[in-house]
């Protein structure tokens, strides 16, 4: 039987709304998959564009950035300047031929758990669909 491919994902989130919406989905006991793996950030504005990229320079198969919902941001703006950054970023990526399925963003807040937990899932189906990717890979000295 051949094995299914598990994609590496690596979420940012924000830690006022997303980071704890995955919290409760987790003291939820909800089920979704493992293949997440995050990074907590105060605010999505918090987020350079380079640590999505350099994310994919280091083995992610997919990038998710999630935080407060519009108008909810807990500096305000950081979640405006990050859809406008993101927005831009994910069509430089299409330009230099990275899948489009590769990198979503989606705004959870702290009550959120089974939103957050859809997200997730869909974010792996769409990298498992897309495969591994290895375009951005660099070798890693000593990893
Ligand atoms: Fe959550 Fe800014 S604090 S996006």
């Amino acid at each position: 039987m051949e094995e299914r491919f598990e994609p590496n994902i690596v979420a940012f989130l924000c830690n006022w709304c997303s980071y704890a919406g995955a919290d409760l989905a987790g003291t939820s006991r909800m089920q979704y998959p493992p293949n997440v793996h995050i990074v907590r950030v105060m605010c999505t504005g918090r987020i350079n564009p380079l640590f999505v990229v350099n994310a994919f320079q280091q083995g992610a198969d997919g990038v998710l950035v999630s935080g407060c919902h519009p108008g909810e941001c807990h500096y305000r703006e950081g979640n405006y300047h990050a859809r406008r950054r993101f927005t831009l970023l994910r069509e430089l990526l299409v330009f230099t031929g990275v899948d489009r399925r590769r990198f979503n963003m989606s705004w959870v807040s702290a009550s959120e758990g089974a939103k957050w937990r859809e997200v997730v899932r869909e974010a792996v189906e769409m990298a498992r669909e897309a495969g591994p990717f290895e375009q951005f890979r660099r070798e890693m000295i000593g990893w």
